[in-house]
């Protein structure tokens, strides 16, 4: 096993921040990354400045050879995103720092960023290694946040987790379109849900998810893929997807919904919401709800349909 780990500090608009962690845990021994949370917190702050993304890689590489491969990979990955239409301010100008380090304590430095995260009254996330003593009715969700997204500190799964709470009923069939870590699939069994389907279009995350849900004591059905491949209908859907690509499915998602089925929609930034509107009214979907948290947008939409 190597000893050496390089920790990469990239500038990155922190809107796509999870597109730019898939491209360091699909191509590199990614250890964990450090979200730039903390950027979200002033709306100015995403359209004037960067933030920062911490990446941890395990690797044997020299220097020279790691920094070369992550140069190609970067350059790959910026055309093919500008070939999807985003823009060059949109993705911000990546332009990174490496640092080659003993692999001693990152796994320390890792946890001590993590504490208990009380979503809701009801509910609360609690990294696996604190010990936590549940509040009356508490819903817990035991994570070990690291290799996929939905750690329960981000806007855009808390808004999830509101709806789910607000509107999901017992016995409700849910699916979960791009579970991620499987955050929302544990929540919405834990809620009372009698199935959880969960998919990601990301097969680094499925075993993840596989470990939480079991972790947690839950049964959910986690696999490779996108709303497009599904042939069952549900009557609670969450989507917690950036916003041009939840408009792109939208039609998928809709055909997974039962009529009178709800849906979340989440990982909309308020100046983006535009483009989901258009799309939620395009497929003839009722909005319910529209949920707002910080800067972020999430609406609960209904599948009318009969
Ligand atoms: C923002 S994360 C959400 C994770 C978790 N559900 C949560 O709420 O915290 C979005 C996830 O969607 C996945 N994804 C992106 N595009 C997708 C698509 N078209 N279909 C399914 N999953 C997709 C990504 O791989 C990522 O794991």
């Amino acid at each position: 096993m190597s000893d050496i780990y390089y920790e990469l500090n990239i500038k990155i608009n922190p809107e796509i921040e999870d597109l730019i962690a898939e491209i360091f845990f699909e191509n590199f021994d990614c250890e964990g990354i450090i979200l730039a949370e903390e950027t979200y917190k002033d709306l100015e702050m995403i359209s004037t400045t960067e933030g920062n993304l911490r990446v941890f890689i395990k690797s044997d590489d020299d220097y020279e050879d790691l920094k070369f491969d992550i140069e190609n990979i970067l350059d790959i990955s910026r055309i093919e995103f500008l070939e999807r239409g985003m823009t060059e301010f949109e993705l911000g100008s990546w332009d990174f720092t490496l640092e080659q380090k003993q692999n001693e304590d990152w796994s320390q430095k890792w946890k001590e960023k993590w504490d208990v995260t009380h979503v809701t009254e009801k509910i609360a996330v609690v990294p696996d290694w604190i010990d936590y003593e549940p509040k009356n009715n508490e819903v817990i969700i035991k994570l070990e946040p690291g290799c996929a997204f939905g750690t329960g500190t981000h806007q855009t799964t808390q808004l999830c987790m509101k709806a789910l709470e607000k509107y999901l009923k017992t016995g409700d069939k849910v699916a979960d379109i791009g579970m991620g870590s499987g955050i929302l699939s544990i929540l919405a069994k834990k809620l009372g849900a009698s199935d959880v389907y969960g998919c990601d279009t990301d097969d680094t995350v499925i075993e993840v998810a596989k470990e939480n849900a079991a972790k947690n004591g839950v049964k959910c059905h986690f696999e490779l893929g996108s709303a497009d491949k599904i042939t069952d209908k549900f009557d609670f859907v969450v989507a917690n997807i950036l916003h041009f690509v939840l408009a792109e499915i939208m039609g998928d998602l809709k055909n997974i919904m039962k009529d009178g089925a709800l849906m979340s929609l989440s990982g909309i930034l308020d100046e983006k919401k535009q483009m989901v509107l258009d799309a939620i009214k395009r497929e003839n979907l009722e909005i319910v709800e529209e949920i707002p948290q910080d800067q972020w947008t999430s609406f609960v939409v209904k599948n009318n349909r009969s």
